[in-house]
């Protein structure tokens, strides 16, 4: 194992874990807000227990989020020093807006939200929660401003060997940035959507006695949270298509990759539906193809060529460098890209067909446990094509940490050393798997309260030492 690697698999492990977290809050707060905003526009109580009893999990997934975000960023020192050296100007900026202004505005928000129930007039009441909301999206805001221009450098100059920071306003304007938000955070939306709708059918397969007040509470998370799954779905699928359209004209080796195309088509692109990539031949072989669809995709019309990626790395080479190879992990772009579009094809087609079903008329959904099941089930594909998202976004930029500047291996620290990296790695995995463990445990033990009864947090009479003026 090389000291390379084992950073790399520390890197992506704790990215992947993190990102759990980061749509499960994104979305789930989102949804909670609506929750508590209807409350504050109907005066229906349901609404209220609803957005408390919901609450509490976003909290939970907040809390969790936190501690391994702060991981994260410890390895740029760590095991990335060099290219925190390179990147240092650029990511300070966006970094420092993150934790100083960002996750300020969260976490207030937060507290004042958890501890002012029936405390202060309901709309204020929900002003916090929509300002916890905010927070979280222009944290994430923040974070993609320093991951697009890994992506496509802009508004910078180098430096004695560095990239300097010379108009922030280009950094926020990269076409690059708002591709990613608007996708990340519209599929996160649909997250908490597909999240609360799933642990809803949980909650209506396992509880065989439950009041009537918190079946209304069920039934209707369970359509606003269909209703949010549905949309969130469409926009995030019109959004990637738009973000696979600008792919095509900045990262062509990344999208001929996604869709398996070593040799330039012709003027009428096939589509590739299943192939295996032979990367050491740089072919493709047993390939399935569908004619003009590639072009479609593409371009949106039957005509259009798609540059390979044989044709590429030769262009690389000229441009770059001969010493290195340009191609991406082809295999793993292609299938990661098609596991994505699944899932969101499949979010639509439950979310749309869960929304007739459970309709008040007709009440299928409730009446057969099977259809419960299939929620209840869809409820980890989200986390599924998150991962297989940033697959397609981090993979299909190899070689390059920054893309057409600085390479992946030239990232890495100097003097990191293969023990510590392999130690660091286990301890990481086991505390993941501990805080997995409790995570799953506090949500099911939260999940076992009646939502009718959600208790608000009261601070116990306990004994004042000062009381009395013993002291
Ligand atoms: C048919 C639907 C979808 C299309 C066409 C699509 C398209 C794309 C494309 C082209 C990228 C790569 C962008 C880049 O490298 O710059 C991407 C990345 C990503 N996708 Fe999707 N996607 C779809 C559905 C989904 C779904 C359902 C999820 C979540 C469950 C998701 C989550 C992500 C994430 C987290 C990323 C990485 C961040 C980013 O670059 O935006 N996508 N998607």
């Amino acid at each position: 194992m090389s000291i390379l690697s084992l950073a790399r698999f520390q890197f992506a492990m704790t990215t992947v874990y993190h990102f759990f977290f980061v749509p499960f809050t994104i979305g789930t707060a989102f949804i909670v807000a609506i929750m508590e905003s209807m409350y504050v526009h109907t005066k229906n109580e349901s609404y209220k227990k609803m957005a408390k009893f919901w609450g509490n999990i976003f909290l939970l997934s907040f809390a969790v989020g936190v501690v391994t975000g702060i991981i994260q960023e410890f390895q740029f020192g760590m095991n990335w020093s060099d290219y925190s050296r390179f990147m240092g100007d650029i990511f300070g900026a966006p970094l420092a807006l993150e934790a100083l202004l960002s996750f300020f505005i969260e976490s207030t928000f937060i507290g004042l939200w958890v501890f002012t129930w029936n405390k202060v007039k309901p709309g204020l009441h929900a002003f916090f929660i929509w300002m916890t909301s905010f927070g979280s999206l222009t944290s994430a805001l923040w974070i993609l401003t320093a991951n697009s221009f890994m992506q496509h450098p802009v508004g910078y100059a180098i430096r004695g060997g560095r990239a300097v920071m010379v108009n922030f306003s280009a950094l926020l304007k990269n076409p690059q940035l708002w591709f990613e938000f608007g996708h990340v955070i519209l599929n996160a939306i649909m997250m908490g959507g597909v999240i609360f709708a799933g642990l809803t059918a949980f909650q209506l397969l396992k509880k065989r006695s439950i009041s009537n007040e918190a079946r209304i509470i069920y039934k209707k998370t369970m359509r606003l949270s269909l209703w949010m799954s549905l949309i969130f779905a469409i926009f995030g699928l019109v959004l990637g298509d738009m973000q696979m359209q600008y792919l095509v004209k900045e990262q062509p080796m990344k999208f001929a990759a996604t869709e398996d195309v070593y040799t330039t088509t012709g003027n009428h692109a096939p589509w590739t539906i299943v192939g295996i990539a032979n990367t050491k031949e740089h072919k493709v072989q047993d390939n399935i193809d569908i004619p003009y669809v590639l072009s479609i995709l593409s371009y949106h019309k039957t005509t259009g060529a798609v540059t390979g990626m044989n044709e590429l790395n030769a262009q690389y080479k000229k441009k770059y460098g001969k010493n290195i190879d340009y191609y991406p992990p082809v295999n793993t772009l292609f299938y990661s890209f098609r596991i994505m579009c699944a899932i969101s094809a499949w979010i639509i087609l439950v979310s749309f067909v869960g929304l007739i079903m459970s309709r008040k008329k007709s009440g299928y959904l409730y009446k057969h446990k099977w259809t419960l099941w299939v929620l209840a089930l869809t409820t980890f594909l989200p986390f599924i094509g998150n991962t297989a998202g940033w697959f397609v976004t981090e993979f299909g930029r190899v070689p390059w940490t920054v893309y057409g500047l600085f390479t992946i291996q030239q990232s890495v620290s100097p003097n990191v050393s293969v023990a510590s990296l392999l130690t660091s790695n286990i301890v990481y995995f086991v505390l993941f798997t501990a805080l997995a463990i409790t995570l799953i445990g506090l949500i099911v033990r939260e999940l076992r309260k009646d939502p009718t009864q959600v208790i608000e947090p009261k601070f116990k009479k306990v004994l004042d030492p000062f009381d009395k003026e013993a002291f």
